[in-house]
């Protein structure tokens, strides 16, 4: 397997971003961390070097047939100064399910996951400590064979990139108007809408340039077979506080298991609230919306944490939620959850795992 993790450091350490101005994924720390796979070896080579370029063949199946599969997480400190990570197990589980899915050889979750801390300690003068900051973390995997044949490559590349990040939406926690797309669809069961993989992704940016032209922030995504279930909003998925319930599309398949929709179901339950995880149709959500009783609606992901909807645009329709502000249950579900992550309060459900003591020495 990988045999002992290497550690060559920077000698040349970048200068550090304005913590204070930070947004989303702009800035990357000063090492990372690279693993190798070819066929009949298995994963390999595994070391943190210093950042930069990796060489690519144009021939590379990862540029023509998109075999590959990424995770996003996140690093923060605490007021005592420790660098937590939040539930990082989950995300390395999800990615061996994504790379089962996609034909990439899994990985050794517990090598990788104490790799990411030694890459973590190393850059841990980047992790930034102003509110609604953190160090996301982006570990990836690539199909890296020279051949143009659309069968799973026989190499890959496994890395872990750092980043120092604020909100990943510039409207933070001010609701967001959503549309609902009807043409294009992200995923369906039976693909790999479940996989982290980037496809998805791509798939997702035309409606969602359409939203923007529109005046939308985000898109609301429809099931892709019958065009009536509601499935998740932009990259995150979707919550509902209907009276004093929380409807949660069911995990169909087509959707992405999200690690911050199960922290997010946990801590609602605790906070009192049934939480139903089922199939939910527009219309019966329009109806909510119409008649007052969808008090709340937000999102949910690693990047974005929680993110109020105030308005819904389906066709040539809109209706406001809430009044268009932010609800109480969404401000409390952010305010408890970004306080448990950074430390701030009791980690009552045995969530975090301390990395080391920070250094921030930002300029
Ligand atoms: C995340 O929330 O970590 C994601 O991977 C979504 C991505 C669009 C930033």
């Amino acid at each position: 397997m990988q045999g002992e993790l290497k550690i060559e450091q920077s000698t040349q350490l970048k200068p550090k971003p304005n913590t204070a101005n930070l947004s989303f994924g702009v800035y990357m720390t000063d090492h990372m961390f690279t693993m190798d796979y070819d066929k009949g070896q298995g994963w390999h080579d595994a070391k943190i070097v210093p950042y930069g370029p990796i060489p690519m063949d144009p021939a590379a199946k990862v540029f023509h047939y998109g075999q590959t599969i990424f995770e996003g997480m996140k690093a923060y400190v605490g007021p005592d100064g420790d660098i937590r990570l939040f539930r990082p197990e989950k995300n390395f589980e999800r990615f061996n399910r994504s790379c089962r899915r996609m034909s990439i050889p899994e990985i050794d979750e517990a090598f990788v996951l104490n790799a990411l801390k030694e890459l973590i300690k190393l850059d841990r003068s980047w992790v930034p400590s102003e509110p609604g900051t953190s160090l996301y973390i982006r570990p990836f995997a690539i199909a890296t064979e020279n051949h143009l044949g659309a069968n799973p490559s026989l190499n890959y590349k496994m890395m872990i990139i750092l980043s120092p990040v604020a909100a990943y939406y510039a409207e933070g926690l001010n609701p967001v108007r959503i549309y609902v797309e009807t043409r294009d669809v992200r995923a369906v069961t039976g693909g790999v809408g479940e996989a982290k993989t980037a496809g998805n992704y791509a798939a997702s940016m035309q409606a969602q340039e359409n939203a923007y032209a529109a005046g939308y922030s985000q898109v609301l995504w429809l099931d892709g077979v019958q065009r009536k279930y509601v499935e998740e909003v932009g990259s995150m998925n979707v919550f509902f506080r209907i009276g004093d319930r929380i409807v949660t599309p069911s995990l169909s398949g087509s959707i992405l298991n999200g690690i911050t929709r199960d922290s997010a179901i946990h801590m609602l339950r605790d906070f009192g609230f049934e939480v139903e995880e089922r199939p939910i149709t527009i219309d019966e959500l329009w109806q909510h919306a119409e008649d007052g009783s969808l008090i709340e609606a937000f999102g949910t992901g690693t990047a974005a944490v929680v993110s109020p909807i105030g308005e819904i645009g389906w066709e040539d329709k809109t209706v406001k939620i809430g009044a268009g502000e932010t609800g109480e249950c969404t401000r409390r579900l952010y305010d408890e959850l970004t306080s448990l992550q950074r430390g701030d309060s009791e980690d009552r459900f045995g969530w975090t795992q301390t990395v080391c003591r920070a250094e921030t020495a930002q300029s």
